[in-house]
């Protein structure tokens, strides 16, 4: 037994902050930001936690799956900006929706959903669970060093929702983690232990902008490749590919390299930017609720990122 996702939901910050916004407090420009990145605005928190925008975002996706939050069986959040290392963003969702079930966070950083998706398969597959709520909820503008123009004009805050059922959709996954704390690191505060005697890191992201963008293109390519051909499947049988939302360059690229027209690709980073575990998840839902993905479709999500990691998966969508 595997899944199929009953139904899905998302949230964003009201507040929207444009690229000239940003030009205001950092050394930059639209056009930059536009050519390079292709975000032309994010949503950024002004009082949501991550939580908060999990909890909204699980609401809608278990409205749209027409399921009670006391059905749920396990309730799994990728995150890596949650406000709160204990508790974990789970539980207080899980208190929030009225659940009582099993929750705890996943940390995978941009690959977090898929991460949190797999886990979800393998509760399925031993028949420990009947309903799953899986969400990626990312405040990444508590991670961005708001000095640093290389990666504060990237980012955006948002949550994405799926609730799944029992089912067949989930056809197959590929993970794929190389242990790296240089490409890209974002470290916890370090604390005032009176004993350490290490230099303190800063706690913000700090990221190798091309050898993360090569490893993106690489993988993306690879795994979408991988999945094809343990499948006995071409191109021509994939309805869309959801990809993380990094930068639009990222998505064009390997477009190319897969030898797949752009518009196959679910593309949202211009409203969004990069919202990290939320953004398939965001991605996914967008094209759910628009009538993009329908009944049928094989499907891929994909993802790369901070770990690093890469994961992509192959759906049949029920
Ligand atoms: O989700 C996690 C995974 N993350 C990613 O996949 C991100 C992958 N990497 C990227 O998307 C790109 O590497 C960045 C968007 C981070 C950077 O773009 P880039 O084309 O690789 O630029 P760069 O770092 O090579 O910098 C080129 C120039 C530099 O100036 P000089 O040295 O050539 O004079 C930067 O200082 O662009 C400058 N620059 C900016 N200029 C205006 C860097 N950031 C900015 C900015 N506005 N915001």
């Amino acid at each position: 037994m595997s899944f199929r996702i009953l139904g899905t939901g998302m949230y964003v910050p009201e507040k929207v902050v444009t690229n000239d916004d940003l030009s205001a407090i950092v050394d930059t420009n639209d056009e930059w930001i536009t050519q390079r990145v292709g975000v032309k605005q994010r949503h950024i928190s002004v009082n949501e936690t991550a939580a908060d925008m999990a909890t909204a975002a699980a609401k809608q996706a278990l409205a749209a799956a027409n399921v009670s939050a006391e059905e749920l069986d396990l309730i799994l959040v990728a995150s890596i900006s949650s406000e709160t290392t204990s508790p974990a963003t789970a539980c207080l969702v899980q208190r929030n929706i009225g659940a009582t079930c099993m929750a705890f966070d996943i940390s995978a950083a941009c690959a977090g959903f898929l991460f949190a998706l797999e886990n979800a398969a393998m509760y399925f597959a031993a028949g420990k669970a009947k309903k799953i709520l899986v969400i990626g909820a990312e405040r990444m503008s508590r991670l961005v060093n708001w000095k640093e123009r290389s990666t504060c004009v990237i980012f955006g805050d948002g949550a994405g929702a799926a609730v799944l059922g029992e089912g067949s959709a989930f056809a197959d996954s590929v993970f794929t983690v190389t242990g790296n704390d240089e490409v890209i690191c974002v470290p916890n505060y370090m604390g005032e232990s009176p004993f350490w005697q290490a230099e303190p890191t800063q706690p913000f992201v700090a990221m190798q902008g091309q050898e993360t963008f090569k490893f993106a293109v690489k993988s993306m390519v690879r795994d979408v490749n991988t999945l094809l051909e343990r499948n006995g499947l071409t191109l021509d049988d994939i309805a869309c590919i959801v990809p993380h939302q990094a930068n639009s360059r990222i998505i064009e690229l390997a477009s190319r390299k897969l030898g797949l027209s752009l518009d196959r690709f679910v593309m949202n980073i211009a409203e969004y930017g990069n919202t990290s575990a939320a953004s398939v998840a965001i991605a996914l839902n967008e094209a759910v609720r628009s009538g993009r993905i329908k009944q049928g479709d094989r499907v891929i999500l994909c993802a790369f990122g901070g770990g690093l990691s890469s994961a992509a998966i192959l759906l049949n969508w029920e």
